[in-house]
């Protein structure tokens, strides 16, 4: 079946909304969870926040392994950034909401994640000059309503949708880049 028919395009209002902490870790929230690995392993990404989905809820999954052989997916329950660096830099990024573009965005270079896994769990994640540092930022700017688009002016937000319309219209799926780089 087709997962990828349930991911939300920009442009649609759940992906600027902002997320609901997950209270309680139930058969609801571990099938969710499923669900978006499946999602996110089919349209060949490697991260997917809940709004994407539409689902309002402060979980994310990422894994940055795929496509290198082995799967070993991650399931943050709500996300949060504890420590950024000052220091930043620049990555190509896609998203599986924005289909066949890639932006360059600027974010810092180092993160501290903390997030609950499944089994309840606080687990820390510490990333610096890697996709994973790029994705974990990216996937938290999902859960808060922020796209591509809120690091880009004016200008770059037009050309960015543009280029999205266009993609759609040339038969882009979600998972599709304009140029090799990490999709979340
Ligand atoms: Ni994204």
């Amino acid at each position: 079946m087709g997962f990828m028919d349930d991911i939300r395009i920009t442009g649609d209002p759940v992906l600027e909304a902002v997320c609901e902490p997950v209270e309680r870790i139930d058969d609801d929230i571990r099938e969710l969870a499923d669900s978006m690995l499946a999602t996110m392993y089919e349209a060949d990404g490697c991260g997917l926040a809940a709004p994407q989905v539409g689902v309002l809820k402060r979980l994310v999954v990422i894994d940055v392994d795929w496509g290198h052989g082995d799967k070993n997916p991650f399931v943050l329950i709500n996300p949060q950034i504890v420590e950024a660096s000052e220091e930043t830099r620049p990555y190509g990024e896609g998203c599986l909401s924005f289909p066949g573009v890639t932006v360059e965005i600027e974010r810092p270079r180092h993160v501290v994640v903390q997030a609950t896994d499944l089994n309840g769990d606080l687990l820390q994640y510490d990333a610096a000059d890697s996709l994973l540092a790029v994705c974990l930022q990216h996937e938290i700017d999902h859960l808060d309503g922020r796209t591509l688009l809120d690091h880009l002016g004016p200008m770059g937000r037009m050309r960015v949708k543009q280029q999205v319309r266009k993609a759609i219209a040339e038969g882009a799926k979600p998972g599709d880049v304009s140029s090799p780089s990490e999709r979340g």
